[in-house]
């Protein structure tokens, strides 16, 4: 039986981390069964720590805050994702500027609330909202040395209603969100060639 092993980094509420534990974790594919490495959370105070105890897992907590610079955080967070054995390191939720050290030594995708290239950043949900676009959506991509700017592997677009409020047009992208990214994780991992 092969194991593949992954990383899930998140900073809050974790609600995506929640969907890769019960959709991923320990589950087999395609002969392949994915397992959950390690969990690890910036944010001491984050609400999907006691989520992830739930389901009996530990949070590897990394406090950003005790760091000097990014640079001395992302050496302690790779170290911990390289002795974790993860191939796989999976942002969800993870509201952290990484340096070029991590894109070159951690293979990473992350989960963005917008249809990238558009609505770069913390506030895409918002902006992509307050838009003249009719349509939203929800991007997994790459990891690469520019923010939000890696290869795009997944895309779902939604419609943009009238009558839709900004609370009604973030459910439906975390919604999408609890699908896509798990469809994704496990798509790159176990998929034939
Ligand atoms: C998600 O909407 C995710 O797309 C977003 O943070 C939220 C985390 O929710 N990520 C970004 O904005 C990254 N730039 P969660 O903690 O409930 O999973």
């Amino acid at each position: 039986m092969v194991i593949k092993k992954i990383a899930v980094l998140f900073s809050g509420t974790g609600s995506n981390m929640e969907k890769i534990v019960k959709e991923v974790h320990k589950k087999t594919f395609n002969g392949t069964t994915l397992e959950i490495a390690v969990l690890i959370c910036n944010n001491p105070n984050a609400k999907g720590i006691e989520k992830a105890k739930k389901y009996g897992l530990e949070t590897t907590i990394i406090d950003h805050t005790r760091f000097e610079s990014r640079e001395d955080f992302d050496l302690v967070l790779v170290d911990t994702i390289k002795q974790s054995g993860a191939e796989l390191t999976v942002l969800a939720g993870f509201m952290r500027i990484l340096t070029p050290y991590f894109t070159k030594n951690i293979k990473a995708i992350n989960l963005h609330p917008s249809l990238l290239p558009l609505f770069k950043g913390a506030h895409a949900i918002e902006e992509s909202f307050a838009s003249d676009m009719k349509v939203g959506g929800v991007t997994v991509h790459y990891v690469n040395e520019e923010l939000d700017g890696g290869n795009i592997i997944a895309q779902k677009a939604f419609e943009k209603t009238d009558n839709m409020t900004l609370e009604s047009f973030e459910e439906t992208i975390h919604s999408i969100e609890h699908t896509l990214l798990p469809q994704t994780i496990i798509k790159i991992l176990t998929q034939k060639e």
